[in-house]
């Protein structure tokens, strides 16, 4: 490896990804610039302020704008005076109507570095894009250079990126694996280089051509997809053949080959990623004469789960539902964030008000977001507590830690006693002995034995009664 250090890293988007990415570059001694055309966005990060949840970031960023290792700027022409060595682009790539991945701001900065970029410059997409995207990146590139009449060097490269959301800086910080998919050894260099500062042992870095790079990062967020969808469906089947599904989730979890990651059953997963990305890896099966069937079942499995859900609550109210005060605890699509792209509680929220039901929300900091999207239509409440004192029932779409620390004959206080648990939060057998009617996801068997016991119970009593 040659010494020369990279001096200056300049970021394209201030989203998730371009923020964390820059902030922890800075974090860790480079120069960094980020690069954000949301006039909102910028105007924000300017004042120090982080346009989103995700907790830790607001400290980190403000440190290092402070010490003037990070700044902002609104284009990427005025970035690229600065001649750095290594661009990365970390824009969106949400899905088309046909589920493939829309590319067109991938394309956009491309074009926008072709025609600024003034020495050699790596240009890094962090982005998760379809097979074939980095190799199209540097066709536009080289036009923009053939139309300038300029001979420059440069190179592309892919690194995906693997951050979750509500914990984002711990991922980026203390990575499981760094995966650069590159063409030369100067560009696996470079990136070296950034990355030592990262990683604790070499076989973290892992160094892979630019399509396999590209197809690793679909493989990760479908496997982990699959997990899921394995879990919603089998917990189907355990309601009906009398199992438990947390107690088969242990049962497998043990065999360390298995593990006990995301194998939670709950109401299908969210966000801004795996509906997206295991969309997309569909369309590029279809592009490739390939269909990914498998990846099609998990995608048919986790739209069905938050349906179904919907469907016991419709189903156990009947006629009645349109007279009912349901409340709702959680809105992001997961705990730690304020994200609600492709929150099932969006869908579920809209089922209940088709059904003329009133409808209570409360979510710790996505309150606002929800806001935005339903307006008056549901009413807010200030606090957890607020909805168990005025509501009918429970409906719990996301398992923010603040609901865990209810104890079961806290729910009695609802009208009707009654929790609908998308999210498996809390023990049935003690929700049942503290008189709250639960319904949660693959283990509603439990309630129906302890009903049985009990009936045949009462009945017994009442046959020794009446000899
Ligand atoms: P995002 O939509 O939150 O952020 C993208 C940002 O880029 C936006 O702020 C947008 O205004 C900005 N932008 C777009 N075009 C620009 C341009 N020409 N110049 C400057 N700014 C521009 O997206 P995100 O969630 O950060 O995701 C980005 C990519 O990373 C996606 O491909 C996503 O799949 C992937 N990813 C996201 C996560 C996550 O947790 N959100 C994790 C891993 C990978
Ligand atoms: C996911 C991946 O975990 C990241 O590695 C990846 O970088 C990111 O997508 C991305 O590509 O953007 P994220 O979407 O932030 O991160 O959230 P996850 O923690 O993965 O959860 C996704 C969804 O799955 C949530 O709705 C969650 O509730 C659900 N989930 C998760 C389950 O239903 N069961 C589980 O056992 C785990």
């Amino acid at each position: 490896m040659n010494n020369t250090s990279v001096e200056k890293i300049v970021v394209i988007g201030a989203g998730y990804v371009g923020l964390v990415t820059g902030t922890c570059l800075a974090e860790r001694g480079f120069s960094v610039t980020i690069v954000e055309n949301n006039p909102n966005k910028i105007k924000a990060l300017l004042n120090g302020e982080v346009p989103f949840y995700e907790p830790g970031l607001n400290i980190l960023l403000e440190t290092n704008i402070k010490n003037k290792r990070l700044s902002f700027i609104n284009n990427i022409p005025e970035a690229m005076k600065s001649n750095p060595q290594v661009v990365f682009s970390c824009v969106g790539t949400p899905p088309l109507s046909d589920g493939s991945a829309d590319l067109s701001y991938v394309w956009q900065v491309a074009v926008e570095i072709g025609k600024n970029i003034n020495q050699y410059c790596l240009v890094i997409n962090k982005s998760t894009v379809p097979v074939g995207t980095g190799q199209k990146v540097k066709k536009i590139i080289e036009t923009q250079l053939k139309e300038r009449n300029a001979t420059i060097q440069f190179d592309v490269a892919s690194n995906p990126e693997f951050l979750k959301e509500g914990d984002a800086l711990n991922d980026f910080l203390n990575p499981d694996r760094i995966v650069i998919g590159v063409e030369n050894k100067k560009a696996e260099e470079l990136l070296h280089k950034i990355y030592a500062v990262f990683i604790t042992k070499e076989d973290q870095f892992l160094v892979m051509n630019i399509p396999s790079a590209e197809l690793t990062k679909y493989a990760s967020n479908s496997m982990l997809a699959t997990r899921i969808s394995f879990m919603n469906e089998l917990a189907q089947l355990a309601e009906q053949v009398g199992a438990d599904i947390n107690q088969v989730k242990i049962g497998m979890a043990k065999d360390r080959r298995i593990g006990p990651y995301f194998l939670n059953a709950g109401i299908g997963y969210g966000g801004s990623c795996f509906p997206k990305d295991v969309k997309a890896l569909i369309a590029t099966g279809l592009d490739y004469a390939q269909p990914m069937t498998i990846i099609q079942s998990v995608e048919d499995v986790n739209n069905t789960q938050r349906m179904l859900f919907a469907q016991n609550i419709l189903n156990h109210f009947g006629n009645s539902i349109s007279q009912k005060h349901l409340g709702i605890w959680g809105l992001a699509f997961k705990p730690e964030t304020d994200d609600l792209r492709c929150a099932p509680s969006i869908d579920i929220v809209k089922i209940l008000l088709e059904h003329g039901t009133k409808v209570t929300v409360y979510d710790p900091v996505a309150s606002e977001n929800f806001r935005m999207l339903f307006k008056d239509q549901v009413n807010y409440a200030q606090t957890s507590q607020e909805i168990l004192n005025t509501c009918d029932a429970l409906i719990i779409l996301t398992e923010w830690k603040e609901f865990l620390k209810y104890k079961p004959s806290d729910f009695i206080k609802l009208k009707e006693a009654t929790v609908f648990d998308g999210r498996n939060c809390f023990d049935p057998t003690e929700m049942f002995y503290s008189g709250v009617k639960y319904f949660c996801i693959g283990r509603n068997s439990i309630t129906k034995s302890l009903e049985n016991i009990t009936l045949s119970t009462t009945q017994g009593l009442s046959e020794v009664l009446k000899r």
